[in-house]
């Protein structure tokens, strides 16, 4: 038995509120209803905005290696190479993924991020706004001074994020993906750049995680 005083799992107190989301670190029944999300579609597919295809995954190997991905990430968790997947829910739904990730974060006080949306999500902003979320968290919350992304060239929406966000290119690499190259910008943020949003982010929970994340 656990002593009742230890929380082994700090994380699940942690919830980041913006005007229509509420992103909260994965669980495993908020993580069955991202992938029914995702069997449902992320992108066209004729376009892969991911440099592994997982969605290219018959429905069975999808769900299944969706779950593996998301508790490798759990199980992996140190403060010295950690990735947050935040699950946002609109309505109580979950539309999408919002990744926060940090390698040796209280040296480098570096973070970088990923996401999706359910293809039906899209469009509606909620893209900005969660990835501002995570913005604030890492720059107000977490006190990290670059934040990183990255996006190909043929993934117009995810670019335009990064650009409405204050984000400036920052080089590019060439990837292999579906077999062919492909070419994807590297994006930094500073906090100086940071186009803020209008509203405040409110944060709960972070206090018993800070030190899981080296930013304790
Ligand atoms: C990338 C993604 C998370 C963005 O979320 P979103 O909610 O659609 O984004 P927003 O609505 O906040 O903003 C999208 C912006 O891109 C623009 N945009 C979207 N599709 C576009 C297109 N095909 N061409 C040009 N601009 C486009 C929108 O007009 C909007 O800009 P605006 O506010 O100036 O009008 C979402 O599209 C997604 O999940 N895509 C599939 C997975 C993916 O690409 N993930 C990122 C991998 S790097």
């Amino acid at each position: 038995m656990c002593d009742p005083g230890v929380e082994p799992w700090p994380l699940r107190h942690l919830v980041l509120r913006t005007p229509r989301l509420t992103l909260c670190p994965d669980d495993d029944a908020g993580l069955h209803e991202l992938a029914a999300l995702a069997l449902r579609g992320v992108h066209p597919p004729e376009e892969m905005p991911f440099l592994t295809p997982w969605t290219d995954q018959a429905p069975d190997d999808l769900v299944r290696t969706s779950m593996q991905y998301f508790w490798r990430a759990r199980a992996r968790l140190t403060a010295s190479d950690w990735s947050v997947h935040f699950l946002v829910r609109h309505d109580g739904r979950v539309i999408g993924n919002q990744e926060l990730s940090g390698k040796e974060f209280a040296i480098t006080r570096e973070v970088s991020s990923g996401s999706w949306l359910g293809i039906a999500h899209q469009r509606h902003g909620y893209g900005t706004e969660m990835r501002a979320a995570v913005l604030l968290l890492a720059f107000d919350h977490l006190n990290a001074t670059i934040a990183r992304s990255g996006a190909f060239t043929d993934n117009p929406a995810s670019l335009r994020v990064s650009e409405k966000l204050g984000y400036r290119t920052d080089g590019a690499n060439t990837s292999a993906r579906r077999g062919t190259a492909a070419t994807e910008i590297r994006l930094v943020l500073q906090p100086s750049h940071f186009v803020r949003p209008k509203w405040m982010l409110q944060v709960d929970g972070l206090d018993g995680c800070l030190r899981l994340l080296g930013a304790g």
